[in-house]
């Protein structure tokens, strides 16, 4: 167990493309328990591996709470299936603490991805998980959450936090 620092703001590591794991190795499962020990340290509900510096596709998730069926979740490796629906909400990153922004993101998904062991598994959610999915999932393509912050409609409320 161990918490890895948290790469921030203008970091490179950040806009960079990650590349697919081939090994799946004691060094994966190493990564993967250290991502989850440092993403609950921050009180986060995600975390991409770019975000501790390493340019791999590897992202956990937890979202808790009612949704959190399929929490806490390690993805190696995830491809998008299909995606539906629109929600808009206050997202964060751990990456740029103390901002939050409206964001538009798909309101369903279902995911594919590998466990640390190379076994494959199908994830379908809603709501947060959607949204924490792609938000992850665009951190393994170099891409963080700021350039998609628009107005909030003038009906939207915010909710909690993400
Ligand atoms: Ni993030």
């Amino acid at each position: 167990m161990a918490i890895r620092t948290i790469r921030k703001e203008k970091d490179p590591c950040l806009y960079k493309k990650c590349r697919e794991v081939t090994s799946f190795d004691e060094r994966l499962s190493q990564l993967i328990d250290d991502m989850f020990d440092t993403m609950y340290d921050a009180d986060g509900v995600g975390l991409a591996a770019p975000q501790v510096g390493v340019l791999r596709r590897v992202v956990v998730i937890d979202v808790g709470g009612p949704e959190g069926e399929n929490a806490p979740v390690e993805m190696v490796n995830p491809h998008i299936l299909e995606s539906s629906g629109t929600q808009g909400g206050m997202e964060g990153c751990l990456s740029f603490p103390g901002k939050s922004g409206y964001v538009e993101r798909p309101n369903h998904v279902k995911v594919e991805a590998c466990d640390r062991h190379g076994d494959l598994y199908e994830y379908e959610g809603e709501g947060l998980f959607a949204r924490a999915v792609f938000h992850e999932c665009d951190h393994l393509d170099g891409k963080v959450y700021l350039p998609l912050v628009k107005e909030p409609p003038a009906d939207f409320k915010p909710e909690q936090e993400e």
